[in-house]
């Protein structure tokens, strides 16, 4: 008898289909841990529903212009989020990721992360940064959705989970990850980690983390790799420093695997999100240069930090979730068959008038104090400068950019002076430069940029591919990578969507 609900029940998991009326909705990841015995405790996505009856609020977005918020739900039960309602209520401003719900239905919620001992947070709250709603912009088998793009000093917390490991109890965790958006700061992670934002020691936490940054072990190669953030290290096997299991990721967009057993035991996985199957890179006991047997966790779960709220990582996160119980690798299997099949592909980046690479343009400032200037520089410094065609020809030099592919992301731009070559505008402390391409990591994502239409509906805004929440604004006629309300003066909310939007021509010179 046993045996045969047992198979009956294995052969439903295996097709994993539930006819409902006209269409065939697939089972999602949660449904699929659960048929495993391992029920999902926290289920977040601001790209699909991850269980097949899951019609509810993916996410909320919090707009400038007015303060109000929304929620974004799938578009129909156990489907890709509705990123037309988004695109709808934020045009023409600037929109926040302002909650991940929990699809679980155990409340598990994540929203701004705290202040911690590592960091105090960021924005003028004290707290961490929310993400830009349109820094990840994905298709799931051609349906527009946007994932959450986080930038140094952005990041999500819940310190009252309910429902999540505690202690050495055993886990599971998965995420899609953008693995094209990674750097070698503390903290690109996902998971379980402290309920007081402090570093409480080895042990006390257990989340995915993705990125170059090393801490005990990493994988072969040079990065970004899956680890594990076990709390003060990051680690993909117990005994050596490099792991040959795992190379370099290199797909754009990467499944993620950790989880934790009760028993001394614990493994790191993963795999291509659009095809193929997992790797296992690690499994078997815990780390023996630490308390870390047994486990201490305590429940909270972060998402861009680290647990101490190390707030320097930046990554993108699409979804993920966290289990009760220790999935099996052939549960996993199974769930990363779901993830190929829903299909994840690159998004659209520019929106609005067309930018063309190679030509050579000029950016006509739109507020009405300031029609007639062209952002320009004075050495270093961008600003703005009044230039008409009789100027002299070092003024209209200055007022005039080379388009390239973006030097940190070819799908976006990075913009060259004309008479200064080598040098392109990037965003230093949020200041707009010119500086020499010194060949950094850094350097390249400092310096590109993407491009949309014009906030007040003339020209294009333009949109810092690392830190999408930041945007050209003249200010003073000074040049900054400016926030629409943050801690500097250049952020003001008032005549901010003139100030960042403007009208590309052909260059001066
Ligand atoms: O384990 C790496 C990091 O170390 C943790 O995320 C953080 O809490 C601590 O600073
Ligand atoms: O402009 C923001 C950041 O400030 C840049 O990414 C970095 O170069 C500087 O620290």
């Amino acid at each position: 008898m046993s045996s045969s609900r047992g198979f009956k029940r294995a052969g439903a998991f295996a097709l994993g289909l539930v006819a409902t009326g006209a269409s065939v909705v697939t089972a999602g990841p949660c449904d699929i841990y659960s048929s495993g015995g391992t029920p999902c405790v926290a289920a977040h996505s601001t790209t699909r529903a991850l269980y097949k009856a899951y019609s509810g609020a993916l996410y909320q977005v919090l707009r400038g212009s007015d303060s109000t918020t929304l929620d974004i739900s799938p578009l129909s039960a156990g489907g890709v989020a509705n990123a037309a309602a988004q695109d709808t209520f934020c045009n023409s401003t600037t929109c926040v990721v302002s909650i991940i719900y929990d699809q679980s239905g155990n409340g598990n919620h994540l929203t701004q992360a705290p202040p911690g001992t590592a960091s105090s947070g960021t924005d003028p709250g004290g707290y961490d940064y929310q993400a830009s709603a349109i820094g990840a912009p994905v298709t799931l088998n051609g349906q527009k959705a946007y994932g959450v793009f986080i930038s140094p000093g952005s990041g999500y917390r819940n310190n009252a989970a309910s429902g999540t490991a505690t202690g050495d109890e055993s886990e599971g965790l998965y995420a899609i990850f953008d693995g094209t958006h990674y750097n070698g700061g503390c903290c690109f992670d996902y998971g379980n980690a402290e309920i007081n934002s402090g570093d409480n020691g080895d042990g006390h936490m257990e989340a995915i983390y993705f990125g170059l940054g090393t801490g005990y072990g990493t994988g072969s190669g040079d990065g970004p790799w899956i680890l594990a953030d076990l709390e003060n290290g990051l680690y993909v096997d117990s005994s050596v420093s490099v792991n040959s299991n795992e190379s370099s990721i290199t797909s754009r967009f990467v499944t993620a695997v950790v989880k934790g057993n009760s028993d001394n035991h614990w493994a790191v996985r993963g795999g291509d999100a659009t095809s193929g199957s997992l790797s296992t890179y690690y499994s078997g006991i815990r780390p023996t240069n630490g308390p870390y047997n047994p486990m201490s966790k305590e429940g909270a779960i972060i998402l861009g930090i680290g647990g101490d709220n190390s707030n320097w990582a930046q990554g993108t996160f699409y979804e993920g979730a966290m289990t009760s119980g220790y999935p099996s690798d052939r549960t996993e299997n199974s769930v990363q068959a779901n993830i190929v099949s829903a299909g994840y592909g690159v998004g659209a980046l520019n929106h609005g008038p067309a930018v063309t690479v190679g030509s050579a343009i000029s950016l006509r400032a739109t507020t009405s104090c300031c029609t007639t200037r062209y952002l320009a520089h004075t050495g270093a410094t961008v600003n703005t400068q009044v230039v008409t065609s009789s100027s002299n020809t070092s003024l209209q030099e200055e007022a005039s950019w080379i388009v390239h592919p973006g030097l940190g992301n070819s799908a976006c731009y990075s913009f060259e002076s004309v008479d200064t070559p080598g040098s392109y505008i990037r965003h230093s402390n949020f200041e707009l430069l010119v500086n020499a391409d010194d060949g950094t990591k850094l350097f390249s994502e400092d310096a590109t940029w993407c491009a949309q239409a014009g906030l007040n509906g003339q020209g294009n805004t333009i949109r810092s591919w690392s830190y999408p929440t930041h945007f050209f604004r003249h200010y003073d006629a000074i040049g900054y990578a400016a926030s629409n309300g943050g801690p500097s003066d250049f952020d003001s909310t008032d005549s901010f969507n003139d100030d960042a939007s403007w009208v590309i021509s052909d260059a001066f010179a």
